[in-house]
């Protein structure tokens, strides 16, 4: 594991930013992996502004998201299918059919997490996958507990993930109470992953991740089994290490 020691945000973005352009431009096919949250906008943003100045192309680019809240429509602002075309996807040149995500608002959930799986085995899996970690040690949003074998499923958002990610809501009541994720397995057989961390709520998740042992109470700890994972954080996030 190699670990990339940043200032701040605003650097630990541009890091990751470049690394993602690069493979980019070396492989225009590649298959991104992506996240959202309060992480990655930064990294989207250089995205946004390298496309722009550079003209780096994202015409045969694929992407697919790590997770979605069931119950939210794709228009909804708070679904993750939103926050991707406003932060991201709108502002590049790739193509929408390119870009997915799992469907939070399927009528057949189940059929949807095979689906979604199957879709990236046909893409011939992720290339890059971008990580965010939740306090509670959470990748995508497999919640402690969650089996390193899990493929995409249907989970139960923790207490504290539903807390923390109200800042986007109205009130607690109305963060949705379920999401479907990539499971564990899945995030594994990605490539290569970059997993990005900030800010000083962080410091005690990557404390236990780069310092604890390999646990399913962790999720996070299971990227210690993959051979070719980045972690990219701040100097706030790395005040313990
Ligand atoms: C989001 C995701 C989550 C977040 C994590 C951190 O697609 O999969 O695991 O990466 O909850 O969220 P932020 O970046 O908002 O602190």
């Amino acid at each position: 594991m190699k670990l990339i020691r940043t200032e701040n945000y605003a650097e630990m973005s541009l890091e990751a930013g470049k690394i993602i352009v690069d493979k980019i431009r070396s492989n225009p096919r590649l298959t991104l992996g992506l996240a959202t949250g309060s992480t990655p906008k930064g990294v989207y943003d250089y995205l946004i502004q390298d496309h722009g100045t550079n003209g780096t192309r994202y015409q045969q680019v694929k992407s697919v998201n790590l997770d979605e809240y069931i119950g939210l429509k794709a228009q909804d602002p708070n679904s993750y299918h939103y926050f991707m075309r406003q932060n991201l996807f709108k502002h590049l040149d790739i193509s929408e059919h390119h870009t997915h995500i799992p469907n939070g608002a399927a009528s057949d959930l189940k059929q949807e997490c095979l689906r979604y799986e199957q879709l990236i085995k046909e893409l011939g899996g992720v290339d890059l996958q971008i990580l965010g970690i939740g306090q509670n040690g959470h990748i995508g949003f497999n919640e402690p507990g969650t089996p390193f074998s899990s493929r995409t499923h249907i989970v139960t958002l923790a207490k504290n993930t539903r807390e923390a990610n109200s800042r986007f809501f109205n009130s607690f009541e109305e963060v949705p109470a379920h999401a479907i994720t990539m499971g564990i397995a899945t995030i594994l057989e990605s490539k290569e992953i970059l997993l990005l961390v900030s800010g000083e709520k962080k410091a005690e998740a990557l404390l236990k991740f780069m310092n604890g042992e390999i646990s399913e109470e962790f999720p996070a700890s299971a990227l210690k089994h993959h051979e070719n994972v980045t972690v990219i954080a701040d100097r706030d996030a790395l005040k313990y290490i």
